[in-house]
This record gives structure tokens, sequence and C-alpha cells, in this order.
């Protein structure tokens, strides 16, 4: 079973940053599917993963700017991207000096952090682009609020 289920709801409108989830997801179930044995392929599974993840914030973080959208937004948004590759990195080097269970803790934290940000903090980014492009968001982004 995978780490992080794709749903309907994650779709954005915003088909760049939907694309890139999509692939997100597959690195963060991929990197969970790894066995832990293999230490070379789940060092480069987190790689990629890590640096897909950077790519993919700097994409949404040039969206948002180019949409001129609140800064207040922006800046929390920006922040939680931060704090999510710093905790990231820290978990992943706590796991490489054997701390007990701080894989699971990643693996947890992935999930989490994934579902909540691309559920709750993307969607108010796209809401917040969709505005100041006058483009009508897709009618599932409502479901959650
Ligand atoms: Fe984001």
């Amino acid at each position: 079973m995978s780490l992080i289920q794709w749903g309907v709801d994650f779709y954005t409108g915003l088909p760049d940053i939907d694309e890139q989830h999509r692939r997100l997801v597959a690195l963060a179930n991929r990197l969970a599917d790894t066995p832990r044995s293999d230490a070379d392929v789940l060092a480069r599974a987190f790689e990629e993963l890590r640096t897909y993840v950077i790519e993919h914030f700097s994409l949404e973080e040039k969206q948002m700017t180019e949409a001129q959208i609140d800064a207040e937004h922006l800046q929390y948004h920006m922040n939680a991207h931060a704090l999510f590759a710093a905790k990231v990195t820290d978990l992943w080097g706590a796991y490489g000096r054997g701390a007990d269970g701080t894989f699971e803790e990643l693996l947890g934290f992935l999930k989490t952090w994934i579902l909540q940000h691309i559920l709750h903090t993307d969607r108010v980014m796209a809401l917040r682009i969709h505005e100041r492009l006058g483009v009508n968001a897709p009618h599932n982004m409502f479901t959650h609020f």
C-alpha cells in the first residue's frame, strides 16, 4: 500500500503544479517502498525526492510571485516550504546517524505534511492565483472548505 494515495481532491487547477504534485507523491511513495536494507538505493530515492521538492517549491513561489498574490500568504507559504525542507533534511541526517525510529518519523512527517500542504495551503494558493488571474477555480477545490 502506498504511503500517499493520489485523489481527485489533490487537483488545484494549476496544471504545472498538479503535474509536479503527482510526481512528488510518486517519489515519496517510492522512498517508502524502498527496502531499507539497500542503503544506496534508499539514499538515491531520498535525494531525488529532496531535489524535486526544492524544484517544485521554486515553481510554486514563482507562480505566486508572478500572479502578485497577497504578501501575507506568499510569506506564510514560503516559510512553510523552508520549514519542510529543513525538517526533512534533519530527519534524514538523524536516520543516517542511526537514531531509532527516525525513518518511520520521516515517512510519517512526509505523509502528513504533503497531504495537509496540498489539500490546504496549496489550495489557498491556487484560489489566490485564480482570483488574481480572473479564472474560475475547479469545483472540487471547495470540497474541503
Ligand atoms: Fe506549496
